[in-house]
């Protein structure tokens, strides 16, 4: 069983697309509903929240804990891997992924075995944009993980403060579509009305606003579908480490929330209209 841990319920995005893609692996969807939003938290906050998540996908049988959420990966998920996994008592058998650096490897199309610059990508001039939750663009991990990668690539980010917020409380197309037209404004503003080539939507609220992006950013500028792109990198992951699919085979999904189990299911719909019910996750109810 893989768990998939995000702040709330946006995660949901990224979900449907490796259920879609891996049909007979079972998955563990833990929302932290009680908690969210992650996007105005402090880091140490974040980080604590999103360790606690991990750690009851570990507990609940998951090897393997997929943080698909971009403020609880910006923030946590090099800090998890490299210092917190190996002291706990899950090293060894357990990882733990984020979904910033396949977004990355993606947008900068720089394969993960590539660890130095390299031609071509090392003379891209591009210019991209990020756009995401106001953690997300403060932790700089996006430009970071670009720059390693193509250090001439020109980044602007953009926080998009209110938007994962009104998408999940369904705002009207219309107060989405202002809320779009600033972010991708404000993004224009920084770079003197100069468009970017590729657009990272650097928090899983905003593919359901993709058409929106779409619309107010030029023809050329290409968009990247982060759940694709997740799916796409644990293809290849679990292609080199196929324990972490367990030795169960099933299309096994399990929703849990932190938060009241009714109103996530009600409001998951949101995110994908033929979603099952959520029920409470372990590490509240017990
Ligand atoms: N899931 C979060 C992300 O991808 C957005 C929601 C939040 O702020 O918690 O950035």
């Amino acid at each position: 069983m893989i768990g998939v841990f995000d702040s709330g319920l946006g995660g949901l995005t990224v979900l449907r697309a490796l259920v879609a893609r891996f049909p007979q692996v079972p998955f563990l969807y833990l929302g932290d509903q009680a908690n969210v939003p992650y996007g105005d938290r402090s880091s140490p906050e974040v980080l604590e929240l999103t360790r606690q998540g991990v750690e009851t996908l570990f507990g609940a049988g998951c090897k393997l804990a997929l943080l698909g959420c971009n403020t609880a990966t910006a923030v946590s998920a090099r800090h998890l891997q490299q210092k917190w996994l190996p002291t706990s008592r899950w090293r060894g058998e357990h990882n733990v992924l984020g979904i910033v650096a396949p977004t990355v490897e993606a947008a900068t199309q720089t394969p993960w075995a590539v660890s130095t610059p390299q031609y071509p990508q090392k003379y891209n001039t591009d210019l991209i944009a990020v756009f995401g939750t106001t953690r997300t663009i403060t932790s700089g991990v996006y430009p970071d993980e670009i720059r390693k990668r193509c250090p001439k690539v020109t980044v602007v980010q953009q926080v998009c403060a209110r938007l994962a917020g009104a998408i999940e409380e369904k705002a009207p197309e219309d107060e989405l579509d202002a809320l779009v037209v600033e972010g991708v404004q404000g993004m224009l503003d920084q770079t003197g009305g100069v468009p970017p080539h590729r657009a990272i939507l650097g928090c899983t609220h905003f593919p359901l606003v993709e058409h929106l992006f779409r619309r107010h950013l030029p023809p050329f500028a290409r968009i990247l579908s982060q759940p694709e792109v997740v799916a796409d990198s644990l293809e290849d992951y679990l292609a080199r480490h196929p324990r972490y699919m367990g030795e169960e085979r099933g299309s096994r999904l399990i929703l849990t929330t932190t938060g009241d189990p009714a109103e996530a299911s009600a409001r998951a719909r949101v995110f994908w209209p033929e979603v099952g019910a959520f029920e409470r996750s372990a590490a509240v109810a017990r």
